[in-house]
């Protein structure tokens, strides 16, 4: 049986993490595919750069080889930035391939835009990567929208926020000093700025906005703040105090009215996200039906975001009627909505 055909855009961590899980983890592709999955090529900005990948790889800085691949079906997208991801998306769905990206900072912005694209063409777009790192809340949540409506969401989105605020609470390091750990261990961007300044989890919040209600609040009216002002020894008075400081994203529906804010909270022993430490991610998601449900994982890091990937293979390759009605129920409620989503 032909391989299906795969490229992979960037190999920093998570494109590395890409390529290591379809090699490990082969054998339980081709059971559920028929087929193995192969990177025939992968885009990186620096061509000098020594890569450990098979010899029959081919290692490119120029995108165009990748589309001239034949059959190409896959498409994994794990660079930095909105551009060139979006441009390089397009072309891939233009060129009839699944797409799956990782990359939040672009999706934020042109994911309607992509899925838009993706439905005409006839593909598929897998985006559980950008929110949440291994935690399958893209899922959970699409699955839950069949029948709930979802009332609010309450999140700790970034992984390095959580890692550096737990770390200075339990072991009195200081931030400039955890920080630098969460980039050595793959967590926080070459640029941390986005994790640290609320950008990160501002984008993620914004995804799953567009997921859960069909629409995002006008991103200048979201309330953005990250860790940098929380000192040492705040977190450690609120501790004595039973509370801890937690970066949470929050969206909550109120009418058509969409209010959403992400920011360092004070949260006592009962909250369900006061014990969600260290890179851990977590999401809980009010719902009509439901009631709350919380949704817990590795926020980041090389192999959980690469599980995100590899596992939204199943749902472009195999799409599932209800990810199909999804995508008509968003279309429906974005066209009767008058909530003021940012394109
Ligand atoms: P990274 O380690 O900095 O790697 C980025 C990769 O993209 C590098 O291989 C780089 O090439 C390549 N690249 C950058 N600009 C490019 C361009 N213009 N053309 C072609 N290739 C380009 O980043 P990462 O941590 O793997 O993150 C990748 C994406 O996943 C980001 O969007 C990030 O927000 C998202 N993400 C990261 C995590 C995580 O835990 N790290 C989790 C979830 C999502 P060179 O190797 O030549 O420099
Ligand atoms: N830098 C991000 C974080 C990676 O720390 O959460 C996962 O998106």
């Amino acid at each position: 049986m032909a391989p299906i055909k795969a490229a992979l855009l960037g190999f920093g961590t998570v494109g590395q993490g890409v390529y290591e899980a379809l090699k490990t983890h082969k054998k339980q592709l081709e059971s559920v595919f028929g087929n193995e999955v192969v990177i025939e090529a992968i885009l990186v900005k620096d061509g000098t750069k020594k890569r450990d990948v098979d010899a029959e790889v081919l290692v490119t800085t120029d995108f165009d080889e990748i589309l001239r691949i034949p059959d190409l079906q896959i498409v994994f997208e794990a660079i930095v930035g909105e551009e060139p991801g979006y441009t390089y998306l397009s072309k891939a769905i233009e060129r009839g391939c699944h797409v799956i990206t990782a990359n939040k900072v672009m999706f934020a912005k042109y994911g309607r835009t992509l899925r838009a694209k993706a439905i005409e063409e006839g593909v598929g777009v897998g985006f559980e990567a950008t929110t949440a790192g291994g935690t399958p809340i893209i899922r959970s949540i699409s699955q839950l929208l069949q029948v709930n409506e979802i009332r609010s969401i309450e999140a700790i989105l970034n992984g390095t926020s959580n890692y550096i605020l737990t770390a200075i609470r339990e072991k009195g390091l200081p931030f400039p000093v955890v920080l630098k750990t969460a980039q050595e261990l793959g967590y926080a961007e070459a640029d941390p700025v986005n994790d640290v300044e609320g950008y990160d989890a501002f984008y993620k919040l914004m995804i799953l906005s567009e997921l859960s209600f069909g629409a995002a609040p006008s991103w200048d009216t979201v309330v953005r703040q990250g860790i940098t002002e929380v000192t040492q020894e705040q977190i450690e008075l609120f501790e004595l105090w039973g509370y801890r400081i937690k970066h949470l994203a929050r969206i909550r529906k109120a009418g058509e009215q969409l209010n959403a804010s992400v920011k360092p909270v004070l949260v006592d022993a009962h909250h369900p996200l006061y014990s969600v430490e260290g890179v851990q991610n977590a999401v809980t998601v009010e719902t009509s039906l439901a009631g709350k449900v919380t949704i817990q994982g590795a926020g980041a890091g090389k192999l959980p975001t690469a599980s995100a990937m590899v596992e939204d293979l199943t749902y472009v390759l195999q799409p599932q009627p209800f990810t199909l009605k999804l995508f008509k129920q968003d279309d429906e409620r974005r066209a009767s909505s008058n909530v003021n989503a940012q394109d």
